[in-house]
């Protein structure tokens, strides 16, 4: 299949594609997305075949405007409105009671659909000129970190799907928080660009799923599906490195490990040098770490290192999205401090 590369001003373009039942990656302020009609089963498999992704995942179903959420969600609580009030758009999910009218396709079987409003214009304007919801996941061929930059979905998914958007580098960096406000008491699925903090504010019962902070065996079964599968995971083996005061450790670990005649990749936080054969520096915050990190575990398997120590010593609220997608690309190969 040849894939087209498109400019934001080729938009109308773009969404004939979605309305003829075909693929298209967009830019959003999270991370790319792989974008169908998700009013139909047959466009949104394709999604599946394209990526590699297992079946029983299912898909957010994005949005242009809070106005057409109860088109694919049903029963929604008033807690939702106050939701988007302050967090719509941007980079925010939540989970309601799906309308019969999403496929189960989009949603896994599931009787819920994960929905999200994204605050980049250019995905709101191509949602908005396809005049149907967009099901998107991530534009990355499965278990790949997910793509910041147009270059990333063009060195994944050329020849996979019909389309790719050449917009700029996502803002933020990591996946929208995902929500779940269908239960009792609203539980985050996934940290993301809203912190729990914030959330809190508004649902101040709100807590986290356990297996955001625990290890998850492959015999549970995740209210968020896609968190049991493996994740970001470069071909380098990724060892987190966590405490407040990291830099000598990492040193210590990136010198035996040369030693042993392996390629050494460091992703490091405040400009800390080390000796490592390939260095990424991800600023001094988690919200530059956010933005980066994904391109950097891309980066050290272009390079070619066979190993990567990644520095993580800024402990905040921010900092739980950061840390999430750090351990799965290492895999729980993590040393506390
Ligand atoms: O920022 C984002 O959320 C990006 C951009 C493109 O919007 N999308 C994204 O999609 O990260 P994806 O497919 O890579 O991740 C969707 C997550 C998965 O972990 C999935 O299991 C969960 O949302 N999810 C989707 N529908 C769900 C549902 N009905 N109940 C619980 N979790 C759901
Ligand atoms: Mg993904």
């Amino acid at each position: 299949m040849k894939t087209l590369i498109l400019k934001p001003t080729e938009l109308l373009r773009a969404a004939d594609i979605i309305k003829n039942g075909g693929l298209v990656a967009f830019p959003t302020e999270t991370v790319y997305g792989l974008g169908a009609n998700a009013l139909s089963g047959e466009a949104v498999a394709k999604i599946f075949v394209a990526k590699g992704r297992p079946s029983d995942n299912p898909l957010i179903v994005h949005l242009a405007d809070k106005a057409e959420l109860e088109n694919v969600a049903r029963d929604v609580p008033q807690v939702a409105y106050e939701l988007i009030e302050r967090f719509a758009p941007g980079p925010l999910t939540l989970v309601l009671k799906k309308r019969p009218e999403i496929p189960n396709e989009v949603t896994a079987g599931l009787d819920t659909v994960a929905v999200r409003i994204p605050a980049d214009p250019i995905a709101r304007e191509l949602i908005a000129l396809s005049g149907v919801p967009v099901a998107a996941p991530s534009s990355n061929l499965s278990g790949k970190p997910s793509p910041t930059t147009a270059q990333h979905v063009i060195d994944d998914m050329t020849g996979r799907i019909d389309a790719i958007i050449e917009g700029g580098a996502s803002r933020v960096g990591v996946e929208s928080t995902v929500l779940d406000i269908t239960g009792k008491i609203p539980v985050i699925l996934r940290p993301g660009g809203v912190t729990l903090s914030q959330i809190r504010e508004i649902c101040p019962d709100c807590e986290l799923d356990r297996h955001i902070t625990e290890r998850v065996e492959p015999q549970d079964t995740p209210k968020c599906p896609g968190m049991k599968y493996k994740h970001y995971s470069p071909e380098a083996e990724v060892y987190v490195v966590e405490g407040e005061d990291c830099s000598d450790k990492l040193s210590e670990l990136i010198k035996v490990a040369k030693n042993e005649g392996k390629k050494v990749g460091a992703i490091t936080l405040f400009g800390h040098k080390t000796e490592a054969d390939f260095a990424y520096d991800c600023g001094s915050s988690n919200e530059e770490y956010a933005a980066e990190l994904f391109d950097a575990l891309r980066e050290m398997d272009k390079q070619g290192m066979d190993v990567v120590y990644a520095e993580y010593s800024i402990f905040d609220d921010y900092g739980l999205a950061v840390k999430n997608r750090l351990y799965k690309a290492a895999a729980n190969r993590i040393i506390t401090l």
